[in-house]
Protein backbone atom coordinates (compact mmCIF):
# COMPACT_ATOMS: atom_id res chain seq x y z
CA UNK A 1 0.00 0.00 0.00
CA UNK A 2 3.13 2.16 0.26
CA UNK A 3 2.77 4.90 -2.66
CA UNK A 4 -0.61 5.09 -2.76
CA UNK A 5 -0.88 8.28 -0.57
CA UNK A 6 1.34 10.27 -3.13
CA UNK A 7 -0.34 12.47 -5.29
CA UNK A 8 1.41 10.22 -8.52
CA UNK A 9 0.11 7.28 -6.71
CA UNK A 10 -3.38 8.42 -6.04
CA UNK A 11 -3.90 9.48 -9.58
CA UNK A 12 -2.67 6.40 -11.04
CA UNK A 13 -5.34 4.64 -7.85
CA UNK A 14 -8.61 7.13 -9.81
CA UNK A 15 -7.18 6.13 -13.44
CA UNK A 16 -7.85 2.56 -12.20
CA UNK A 17 -11.53 3.14 -10.68
CA UNK A 18 -12.76 4.33 -13.58
CA UNK A 19 -11.22 2.12 -15.70
CA UNK A 20 -12.88 -0.49 -14.02
CA UNK A 21 -16.12 -1.55 -14.56
CA UNK A 22 -18.81 -0.90 -11.43
CA UNK A 23 -20.11 -4.17 -9.80
CA UNK A 24 -23.64 -5.48 -10.62
CA UNK A 25 -25.64 -4.06 -7.73
CA UNK A 26 -28.11 -6.15 -6.60
CA UNK A 27 -31.96 -4.95 -5.98
CA UNK A 28 -31.57 -3.01 -2.35
CA UNK A 29 -28.30 -0.85 -3.49
CA UNK A 30 -29.96 -0.25 -7.02
CA UNK A 31 -33.59 1.00 -5.16
CA UNK A 32 -30.84 3.22 -2.16
CA UNK A 33 -29.42 4.60 -5.32
CA UNK A 34 -32.42 5.24 -6.98
CA UNK A 35 -33.72 6.47 -4.23
CA UNK A 36 -30.92 9.28 -3.58
CA UNK A 37 -31.11 10.16 -6.88
CA UNK A 38 -35.25 10.95 -6.84
CA UNK A 39 -34.30 12.80 -3.56
CA UNK A 40 -30.96 14.79 -4.68
CA UNK A 41 -30.47 14.89 -8.11
CA UNK A 42 -28.33 13.62 -10.27
CA UNK A 43 -25.37 15.69 -9.86
CA UNK A 44 -22.84 14.83 -7.55
CA UNK A 45 -22.73 17.57 -4.64
CA UNK A 46 -20.52 17.50 -1.03
CA UNK A 47 -23.93 17.31 0.16
CA UNK A 48 -25.45 14.45 -1.43
CA UNK A 49 -21.49 12.62 -0.39
CA UNK A 50 -22.36 13.89 3.00
CA UNK A 51 -25.59 11.28 3.21
CA UNK A 52 -23.58 8.85 1.38
CA UNK A 53 -21.49 9.04 4.39
CA UNK A 54 -23.99 9.19 7.30
CA UNK A 55 -25.19 5.57 5.85
CA UNK A 56 -21.69 4.05 5.25
CA UNK A 57 -20.94 3.74 8.79
CA UNK A 58 -23.99 1.66 9.94
CA UNK A 59 -23.19 -1.83 8.33
CA UNK A 60 -20.29 -1.51 10.58
CA UNK A 61 -22.13 -0.96 13.84
CA UNK A 62 -24.28 -3.28 12.29
CA UNK A 63 -21.89 -6.34 12.69
CA UNK A 64 -20.23 -5.14 15.48
CA UNK A 65 -23.61 -5.21 17.53
CA UNK A 66 -24.39 -8.41 15.81
CA UNK A 67 -20.54 -9.40 16.96
CA UNK A 68 -20.79 -8.78 20.70
CA UNK A 69 -23.99 -10.88 20.82
CA UNK A 70 -21.89 -13.96 19.00
CA UNK A 71 -19.12 -12.97 21.93
CA UNK A 72 -21.17 -13.11 24.77
CA UNK A 73 -22.45 -16.24 23.59
CA UNK A 74 -19.15 -18.14 22.75
CA UNK A 75 -16.70 -16.70 25.41
CA UNK A 76 -16.33 -19.79 26.94
CA UNK A 77 -14.35 -20.63 23.46
CA UNK A 78 -11.65 -17.82 24.50
CA UNK A 79 -9.65 -18.26 21.20
CA UNK A 80 -13.12 -18.29 18.97
CA UNK A 81 -14.52 -15.28 20.92
CA UNK A 82 -11.25 -13.80 20.16
CA UNK A 83 -11.42 -14.41 16.36
CA UNK A 84 -14.88 -12.33 16.74
CA UNK A 85 -12.98 -9.94 18.73
CA UNK A 86 -10.69 -9.23 15.61
CA UNK A 87 -13.32 -8.75 13.50
CA UNK A 88 -15.00 -6.16 16.38
CA UNK A 89 -11.83 -4.32 15.61
CA UNK A 90 -11.90 -4.47 11.92
CA UNK A 91 -15.09 -2.84 11.45
CA UNK A 92 -14.70 -0.01 14.01
CA UNK A 93 -11.52 0.93 11.91
CA UNK A 94 -13.78 1.13 9.06
CA UNK A 95 -16.47 2.86 11.10
CA UNK A 96 -13.88 5.24 11.90
CA UNK A 97 -12.65 5.71 8.57
CA UNK A 98 -16.47 6.54 7.54
CA UNK A 99 -16.54 9.54 10.15
CA UNK A 100 -13.64 11.01 9.16
CA UNK A 101 -14.74 11.31 5.59
CA UNK A 102 -18.19 12.22 7.28
CA UNK A 103 -16.34 15.14 9.67
CA UNK A 104 -14.44 16.39 6.47
CA UNK A 105 -17.23 16.77 3.93
CA UNK A 106 -19.14 18.71 6.76
CA UNK A 107 -16.38 20.97 7.30
CA UNK A 108 -15.86 21.77 3.54
CA UNK A 109 -19.80 22.45 3.36
CA UNK A 110 -19.92 24.94 6.07
CA UNK A 111 -16.53 26.18 5.11
CA UNK A 112 -17.70 27.02 1.26
CA UNK A 113 -20.89 27.85 2.90
CA UNK A 114 -23.19 25.98 1.19
CA UNK A 115 -26.84 26.67 2.24
CA UNK A 116 -28.39 22.80 2.44
CA UNK A 117 -32.35 21.87 3.50
CA UNK A 118 -32.78 20.92 6.85
CA UNK A 119 -34.74 17.86 6.31
CA UNK A 120 -32.97 16.41 3.03
CA UNK A 121 -29.64 17.05 4.64
CA UNK A 122 -30.31 16.62 8.46
CA UNK A 123 -33.25 14.69 9.08
CA UNK A 124 -34.01 12.22 6.25
CA UNK A 125 -30.28 10.66 6.40
CA UNK A 126 -31.02 9.83 9.80
CA UNK A 127 -33.89 7.80 9.15
CA UNK A 128 -32.18 6.27 5.80
CA UNK A 129 -29.47 5.44 7.95
CA UNK A 130 -31.73 3.66 10.91
CA UNK A 131 -33.50 1.75 7.76
CA UNK A 132 -30.06 0.53 6.42
CA UNK A 133 -28.51 -0.46 9.98
CA UNK A 134 -31.84 -2.58 10.22
CA UNK A 135 -31.43 -4.13 6.59
CA UNK A 136 -27.81 -4.66 7.25
CA UNK A 137 -28.27 -6.39 10.35
CA UNK A 138 -30.98 -8.69 9.52
CA UNK A 139 -29.17 -9.71 6.17
CA UNK A 140 -26.17 -10.34 8.10
CA UNK A 141 -28.24 -12.60 10.83
CA UNK A 142 -29.51 -14.29 8.15
CA UNK A 143 -26.30 -14.94 6.39
CA UNK A 144 -23.49 -12.62 6.32
CA UNK A 145 -22.31 -13.22 2.86
CA UNK A 146 -25.76 -11.20 1.51
CA UNK A 147 -24.69 -7.92 4.41
CA UNK A 148 -20.98 -8.21 3.08
CA UNK A 149 -22.61 -8.13 -0.63
CA UNK A 150 -24.73 -5.23 -0.29
CA UNK A 151 -22.28 -3.52 1.54
CA UNK A 152 -19.48 -4.08 -1.38
CA UNK A 153 -21.64 -2.89 -3.70
CA UNK A 154 -22.58 0.32 -1.54
CA UNK A 155 -18.64 0.73 -1.30
CA UNK A 156 -17.79 0.20 -4.75
CA UNK A 157 -21.20 3.02 -5.82
CA UNK A 158 -18.91 5.54 -3.54
CA UNK A 159 -15.23 5.13 -4.89
CA UNK A 160 -16.47 5.30 -8.19
CA UNK A 161 -18.76 8.36 -7.32
CA UNK A 162 -15.58 10.05 -5.62
CA UNK A 163 -13.46 9.41 -8.17
CA UNK A 164 -15.90 10.72 -11.00
CA UNK A 165 -16.50 14.25 -9.08
CA UNK A 166 -12.75 14.91 -8.79
CA UNK A 167 -12.57 14.04 -12.99
CA UNK A 168 -15.78 16.62 -13.60
CA UNK A 169 -14.26 19.32 -11.36
CA UNK A 170 -11.04 19.92 -12.26
CA UNK A 171 -10.89 22.88 -10.13
CA UNK A 172 -10.33 20.63 -7.40
CA UNK A 173 -6.78 20.12 -8.70
CA UNK A 174 -5.87 23.77 -7.29
CA UNK A 175 -8.20 23.83 -3.97
CA UNK A 176 -5.76 23.71 -0.91
CA UNK A 177 -7.51 20.86 1.69
CA UNK A 178 -7.58 23.20 4.90
CA UNK A 179 -8.91 21.57 7.49
CA UNK A 180 -8.97 20.52 11.74
CA UNK A 181 -8.69 17.12 10.95
CA UNK A 182 -5.47 16.68 9.34
CA UNK A 183 -3.97 15.07 12.05
CA UNK A 184 -6.00 12.41 12.08
CA UNK A 185 -6.84 12.01 8.60
CA UNK A 186 -4.22 13.03 6.51
CA UNK A 187 -2.81 15.50 5.11
CA UNK A 188 -3.21 16.64 1.54
CA UNK A 189 -2.15 19.50 -0.70
CA UNK A 190 -5.40 19.73 -2.48
CA UNK A 191 -8.78 18.99 -2.59
CA UNK A 192 -8.39 16.65 -5.92
CA UNK A 193 -6.28 14.72 -3.79
CA UNK A 194 -8.92 14.41 -0.68
CA UNK A 195 -11.16 12.75 -3.13
CA UNK A 196 -9.24 10.28 -4.55
CA UNK A 197 -7.58 8.78 -1.50
CA UNK A 198 -11.48 8.68 0.08
CA UNK A 199 -12.37 7.22 -2.96
CA UNK A 200 -9.81 4.87 -2.74
CA UNK A 201 -10.55 4.02 0.92
CA UNK A 202 -13.90 2.83 -0.71
CA UNK A 203 -12.24 0.72 -2.84
CA UNK A 204 -10.37 -0.87 0.64
CA UNK A 205 -13.54 -1.15 2.36
CA UNK A 206 -15.09 -3.05 -0.93
CA UNK A 207 -12.47 -5.02 -1.10
CA UNK A 208 -12.41 -6.46 2.49
CA UNK A 209 -16.25 -6.99 2.27
CA UNK A 210 -15.56 -9.03 -0.61
CA UNK A 211 -12.56 -11.00 1.23
CA UNK A 212 -15.19 -12.18 3.76
CA UNK A 213 -17.67 -13.53 1.31
CA UNK A 214 -14.72 -15.09 -0.30
CA UNK A 215 -13.97 -16.47 3.50
CA UNK A 216 -18.04 -17.05 3.85
CA UNK A 217 -17.44 -19.54 1.09
CA UNK A 218 -14.84 -21.37 2.12
CA UNK A 219 -15.26 -21.84 5.69
FE1 LIG B 1 -16.74 7.01 3.13
FE1 LIG C 1 -16.59 3.22 2.73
Amino acid sequence: MRGLTTPEGLKEEQQRTIASPRRRYGLLARVLFGTLELLYGPRKTLSKFKVLEVIARVPYQAWEHVAYIAMTHTYKTPSFARRVFEFVKESRAQQDNEQWHLLILEELVQRKGIRENFFLCRILPQFMAFFYYHVSWLLYVMKPAWSYALNADFEDHAEHEYMAFVKENPAFETESFESEFKADYGSYENIADLFRRIGLDERLHKEESLARIAQARFS
